[in-house]
């Protein structure tokens, strides 16, 4: 069952001059990315064939991350009235295909499979958190918040079953941590970059991975405040069977904040230097 639904947003309450240009740009990529949801789902159904219960389970996840797009389609569209949500999600699910008819997992265990979903909960939650911290917009926040909170349950539940695997199939530390970081890393991926790139800039010749990407790093990385990546951290530690409280993990949260904030930097400088607008600090500064 849902927790929420479209009809619980308060959507009079929309302010236009409270939108931020570039977080709306964010947002609509990520509504994209959420209303994909039914493609994890019938991949899971595929991968977990033998367990109803568990496949019942995630087609009520999936719908869940279907409405998050909806509502943040919706909130895009009202935002930026030029924005087709429809549209651009056509595009996107063509071109962005999940693996189907597989038997078994693309993360090599039932255990890292949903190790992996966790820490993409773990994302979501904190990018949702940070957002909802960011904007004054009231719909905005409302949206993201109950998105936030969602994506918590939605860690909480595949942490169970995480846990549950983890005891039949007793992987060891090393290759949960391989299977969580490498899931990580994966965020470079074309999912997130081509996203962007169809909800904002479709028109503006061909699709370039790397450089939507850069420009979808330059503007999300932005919202987050270090609390967002110190819990996000203490979840995925936990997820891959790290204590989740430790000095360790603190510098781990740390690190990671440091480097989000630098690639920020970093690919706004590039996305000035793209638009020919250096300024004298730009200027005397190795790119
Ligand atoms: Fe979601
Ligand atoms: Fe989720």
């Amino acid at each position: 069952m849902k927790h929420w639904t479209l009809d619980d947003i308060e959507w009079e309450k929309f302010d236009p001059s409270k939108i931020d240009p570039e977080l709306l740009k964010v947002i609509k990529a990520a509504s994209l990315v959420e209303k994909n949801g039914f493609e994890y789902a019938r991949y899971l159904e595929d991968v977990f064939s033998d367990d109803p219960a568990l496949v019942k389970a995630a087609w009520i996840w999936a719908a869940e991350e279907v409405q998050h797009g909806d509502a943040l389609g919706r909130w895009s569209e009202i935002a930026d009235p030029s924005f087709k949500f429809e549209e651009a999600f056509a595009d996107f699910e063509e071109t962005i295909q999940l693996p189907t008819d597989v038997s078994d997992s693309i993360r090599g265990s039932h255990t890292g499979e949903f190790i992996a979903r966790c820490i993409v909960e773990c994302g979501t939650s904190s990018l949702y958190s940070a957002i909802a911290a960011a904007t004054d917009e009231p719909v905005l926040k409302q949206i993201t918040q109950y998105i936030a909170a969602d994506e918590l349950r939605h860690y909480k539940l595949f942490y169970g079953y995480a846990k549950h695997y983890q005891s039949e199939e007793n992987l060891s530390r090393w290759t949960r941590f391989k299977i969580g970081f490498g899931r990580v890393i994966e965020t470079d991926d074309d999912e997130l970059s081509y996203a962007y790139y169809a909800a904002n800039h479709k028109g503006d010749g061909p699709y370039d991975r790397e450089r939507y990407n850069k420009l979808y790093v330059a503007r999300v990385y932005d919202f987050y405040q270090f609390r967002h990546i110190e819990r996000a951290s203490a979840m995925a530690f936990k997820a891959v069977g790290l204590k989740p409280h430790s000095w360790m993990c603190m510098t781990f949260a740390r690190l990671s904040f440091r480097f989000m904030k630098f690639r920020a930097r970093r690919f706004q400088r590039w996305e000035r230097k793209q638009q020919g607008a250096r300024t004298p600090a730009d200027a005397r500064s190795p790119a």
